[in-house]
Parts: C-alpha cells; sequence; structure tokens
C-alpha cells in the first residue's frame, strides 16, 4: 500500500510503534490540556504563570520517568527500554513548550530583557544549561545518528542527560524565595535515580573481576 503524505507525517511525528504512538497522545494529553483550560481562560488569575509551571513541572516528571526505566528493569520490573527515548523526547518536547512559553509570553520576545535574565537570574541560567543540554540529545535520539556517531560515542553523549536532570531539578529548587516541599521531593527522587547510577558505575569493575578473576591477578615477575 502506498505511503501517504499525512501516514508519512503521524509516523515522523509519533513513530510507527502503537505503544509508542500511545504513549505520546497520553503523554501530550497534559500540555493540550492545559492549553485549552488557557483558552477557556480557566487558569486562575496567573494563567500564563500557571501555564509555564505545568510544563516545566512535566518536562521534570518525563526527565524521571526516563531515568527511571533501567533501574526498574535491573530491580526486577518489567524492561521497557524500547519506550526510553520517547519517554525523553517528552521531556523535551515539554521542555520545549515550557521555555516557548517564557520567551513569547513571560519575555515578548526581548532579547535584552532575557539575555539579562540568563546573566543575572541563576535559576534562569541552570534552566538554560538544562535545555541547552536537551538539544543535542533530542536531535540524536534516532537510529541514524547511532550509526552515525557509533554505539559507544552516542552512549556517552547521552550520558549527559544525567547533567541536565540534575541542573532541572536544581532549577526547582532555585525558583522558589523560600524552602518547599515540593521541589525537594523531587530533588530527592532525582538524586536517588543518580545515585543507583553512581552505585552501578562503582560497582562495574568489581563485576567485572569476579567474573573473570585472572584480570585481576598481577602476573609475577
Ligand atoms: C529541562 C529544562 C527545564 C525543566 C525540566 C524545567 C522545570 C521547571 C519546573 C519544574 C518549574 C516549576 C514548576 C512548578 O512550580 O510547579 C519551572 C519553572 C520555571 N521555569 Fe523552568 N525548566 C526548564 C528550563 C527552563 C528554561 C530554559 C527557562 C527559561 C529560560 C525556564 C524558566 C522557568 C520559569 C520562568 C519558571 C517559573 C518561575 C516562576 O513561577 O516565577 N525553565 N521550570
Amino acid at each position: 500500500m502506498p505511503t501517504t503524505p499525512s501516514v508519512l507525517a503521524k509516523r515522523l511525528l509519533l513513530g510507527s510503534d502503537p505503544v509508542r504512538r500511545a504513549i505520546y497522545i497520553v503523554g501530550l494529553m497534559p500540555a493540550v490540556w492545559t492549553f485549552y483550560l488557557g483558552l477557556m481562560d480557566q487558569l486562575g488569575a496567573d494563567p500564563q504563570n500557571v501555564l509555564e509551571r505545568t510544563l516545566g513541572l512535566w518536562a521534570l516528571r518525563f526527565l524521571i520517568l526516563t531515568l527511571a526505566i533501567t533501574p526498574l528493569r535491573r530491580l526486577g520490573g518489567p524492561s521497557l527500554i524500547r519506550y526510553r527515548r520517547t519517554l525523553g523526547l517528552l521531556a523535551f518536547y515539554y521542555a520545549l513548550m515550557h521555555l516557548s512559553v517564557y520567551l513569547v509570553l513571560d519575555k515578548d520576545f526581548d532579547l535584552a530583557a532575557i539575555w539579562a535574565d540568563i546573566v543575572k537570574r541563576p535559576y534562569i541560567t541552570v534552566g538554560m544549561l538544562a535545555f541547552a543540554i536537551l538539544v543535542p540529545l533530542a536531535v540524536t535520539s534516532n537510529n541514524a545518528s547511532i550509526r552515525r556517531l557509533g554505539g559507544a560515542a552516542w552512549a556517552r553523549l547521552h550520558k549527559l542527560v544525567y547533567v541536565a536532570i540534575a541542573a532541572a531539578a536544581l532549577h526547582f529548587i532555585m525558583l522558589v524565595k523560600v524552602w518547599a516541599v515540593e521541589p525537594l521531593i523531587y530533588a530527592a527522587i532525582v538524586a536517588t535515580l543518580l545515585g543507583y547510577r553512581l552505585g552501578a558505575y562503582l560497582m562495574k569493575p568489581q563485576k567485572r573481576r569476579a567474573a573473570n578473576p585472572a584480570s585481576s591477578v598481577r602476573p609475577a615477575n
């Protein structure tokens, strides 16, 4: 059957796997719903801020879900590795919408004001860092990039997601003027996920030595 332009567009936007498509559709619901409430004037006294915050929060949530996939599998849960890229892209789309609301609705695309924010407000600097890291990860999140970069280099590049999620959690903590519980809960989840990765990394050489005891024995002179 010939591929029509609309089928091609759907595949490019949502992929051909029905589960991935469902994840995209469900994953984008909070954005659609919040934009809808905004259009219906149902977002309270400061709709632009509610929209901005909701999109930022979902970006962080999807980053957390992306990083939770590997520990979930290692701890005996289902293997959802094939959906990790989808969740990572959803995190990027939310971060992009969050940034767009800031640039367009909050700052009216006033480049001088945006630059002043980046250099004077540390939470914006850190948020920008998180977003800047997500861009190359999103751009290379396809099989062609894995082939072009080589698996090892691609995997090294994508380890930057740990820096991005740490910056995102820090951004959330920094933007509240008083200590609040919610950003700290998210930071604790992020710290647990990063701690798990660090633990797994530190355990690796030991595991290798245990699997191949000869490799840890120094040759006798
Ligand atoms: C990966 C990238 C980012 C993530 C995950 C993220 C996440 C968040 C989160 C969780 C919040 C708080 C939501 C809440 O209070 O419920 C927030 C608020 C905010 N973020 Fe981000 N953010 C990111 C990047 C950025 C960037 C690049 C900018 C702008 C340059 C930005 C500007 C803001 C602003 C202005 C607020 C609202 C502050 C206020 O209400 O006064 N964020 N973000």
